[in-house]
C-alpha cells in the first residue's frame, strides 16, 4: 500500500504514435485544403468563417482559420480528471481496466473527419475492448441529452482562435444528435477520401471511404 494518495493527471486518453500523429494531421490538413476550394463550401464559408465580406470568392485558409492547434502527438481524451477534480475522476482512475491498460498500445480506427466554425477533428470507432476505458459519464450534451456510449471518441484537430479544445468532443455530439433526429445531412459529393455531406450551420463531415487506423499508447497527460 502506498503512503500518498494517488496523484491523477489532467486527463486520461490514447496518445497517437508520432507516426500517426503526423499522418493524421496531414490528412486533416489536406481534407481542410480540399474543402476550402469546394463551390458549396465557399458559398456558405463567409457566413460561418469569418470569410471577410469584400471577397466572397477568395478561398479561405481553414489551416490558418482553425489555429489553436494540439502541441506534441495527437490524443483521443477518455476522461478529462483535471488532476482528481474532475467529477468522477477517482472512480475512473480506480477502475481495474484503466490500471491494466495504462501503458498498452492500441490500434484506434478513424471513421470520419468533421469541421465546424468552432472545431475540427477525427471521428474514433472504439473496438468493445476500447469501449471498456470509456467513461460512462461524458456523452452527454447539457442540459441532460444523452448519446450512445462512444459519441463523443474523437481526436482534436484544431480549434478556431479564443475556442478551448473541450468544444471539440461537444460539437461531434452535436452532429451525432442530428444523425439521431434522423437528419442524414445534405451529400456534396465525393471528395479525396470520402463522401462529403454538409449538415448547415458550418457543419462539414468527411466520411472516409477508407477508414484510418492509427497505433496509440493508452495514459495520463499531467500537463
Ligand atoms: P479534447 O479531448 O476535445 O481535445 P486543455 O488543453 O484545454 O487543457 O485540454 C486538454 C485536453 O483535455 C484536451 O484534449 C481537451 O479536449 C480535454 N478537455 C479539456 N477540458 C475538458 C472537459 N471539461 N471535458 C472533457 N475533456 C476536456
Amino acid at each position: 500500500p502506498s503512503l500518498e494518495k494517488d496523484f491523477l493527471p489532467l486527463y486520461y486518453g490514447w496518445f497517437l504514435s508520432k507516426r500517426s500523429s503526423e499522418h493524421l494531421r496531414k490528412t486533416g490538413q489536406a481534407f481542410l485544403d480540399e474543402l476550402a476550394s469546394i463551390k458549396a463550401f465557399k458559398k456558405e464559408s463567409n457566413k460561418y468563417f469569418g470569410q471577410p465580406p469584400e471577397e466572397p470568392k477568395m478561398k479561405i485558409d481553414l489551416t490558418g482559420y482553425f489555429v489553436k492547434r494540439p502541441p506534441g502527438v495527437l490524443h483521443c481524451t477518455t476522461k478529462f480528471t483535471d488532476f482528481g477534480k474532475a467529477p468522477g475522476a477517482d472512480d475512473y482512475a480506480q477502475q481495474e481496466i484503466v490500471k491494466t491498460s495504462y501503458g498498452k498500445s492500441f490500434f484506434l480506427t478513424i471513421s470520419a473527419l468533421f469541421i465546424t466554425p468552432r472545431t475540427a477533428g477525427a471521428r474514433v470507432e472504439m473496438s468493445e475492448q476500447q469501449m471498456l476505458l470509456w467513461p460512462g459519464d461524458v456523452d452527454v450534451l447539457q442540459p441532460a441529452v444523452s448519446f450512445p456510449k462512444g459519441s463523443r471518441a474523437h481526436i482534436t484537430l484544431g480549434c478556431a482562435s479564443g475556442v478551448e479544445a473541450v468544444q471539440t468532443g461537444l460539437d461531434l455530439l452535436e452532429f451525432v444528435k442530428l444523425e439521431k433526429a434522423g437528419n442524414k445531412g445534405e451529400e456534396v459529393g465525393e471528395i479525396g477520401g470520402g463522401k462529403l455531406v454538409s449538415f448547415g450551420n458550418g457543419m462539414w463531415m468527411l466520411l472516409l471511404s477508407k477508414k484510418i487506423e492509427v497505433r496509440a499508447v493508452f495514459g495520463g497527460y499531467y500537463g
